[in-house]
């Protein structure tokens, strides 16, 4: 079964070349991650106020982004940090106090510029808030995707055969064997604890 991986995207351009990169990731023909984009701007501004009685728009969020079995950020940066939408979108799923749909949920994090340094600067932002959201996020390979301009994709929005494409594909596999380590080591240690259960309920009748 693939891995459910839901993509947020940090721009709310038509031509947005994060999304492209995302469509790109989305459209590469592999059996393993079931990726979809969901969707951040029509989320009404995070208010606390409302958490009693939500907008539909972060009920739906919330749900997408809880059902996924891996979140994979996709970002553009403003002004060296992550664009409001996206700060928004995580504010929202990080709440009510306790029930954050980001907890314990796999991540990685790819930021796309023209410019040289690739978008570190939000890059680091969006793990900073995933860290203190307890997010287990891949390491390596780290994607900072400097010099990206609508000349890197092809008529459909995808990435031209290329160098870059290669280095998305390489994350793409990377981030799956990441999810389904964490998955598949979290089942194993139910597994043992049942197990364990069990053999003391044994010793108890015996
Ligand atoms: C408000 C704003 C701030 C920006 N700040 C940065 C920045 O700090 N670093 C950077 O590399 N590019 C910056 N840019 C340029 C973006 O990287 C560029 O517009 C990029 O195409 C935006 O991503 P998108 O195509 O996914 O929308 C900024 C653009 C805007 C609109």
């Amino acid at each position: 079964m693939p891995y459910k991986i839901a993509i947020i995207v940090g721009s709310l351009r038509e031509g947005s070349i994060n999304r492209k990169v995302a469509r790109s990731i989305c459209g590469l023909k592999n059996d393993n991650l079931d990726c979809s984009m969901i969707e951040i701007g029509d989320l009404p501004l995070y208010n606390q106020d409302l958490d009693t009685n939500p907008p539909e728009q972060w009920t739906r969020f919330r749900q997408q982004v809880g059902s996924a079995d891996g979140v994979l950020f996709c970002s553009p940066e403003y002004n060296r940090g992550i664009p409001g939408v996206l700060k928004n979108a995580i504010d929202i799923g990080s709440r009510p106090y306790g029930q954050s749909v980001f907890d314990k949920k796999p991540g990685a994090i790819v930021t796309a510029s023209p410019g040289s340094i690739g978008g570190f600067g939000a890059n680091h932002q969006i793990r900073q808030a995933a860290v203190f959201l307890n997010m287990p996020l891949m390491q390596a390979p780290e994607a900072y995707l400097g010099h990206v301009t609508d000349d890197s994709f092809d008529n459909s929005g995808c990435l031209k055969e290329g160098p870059l494409k290669e280095l998305i594909k390489g994350l793409a596999q990377a981030f799956h064997d990441w999810v389904h380590m964490i998955h598949r080591s979290r089942q194993l240690l139910a597994e043992d604890g049942a197990h364990a259960a069990q053999q003391a309920k044994s010793k108890e009748h015996a």
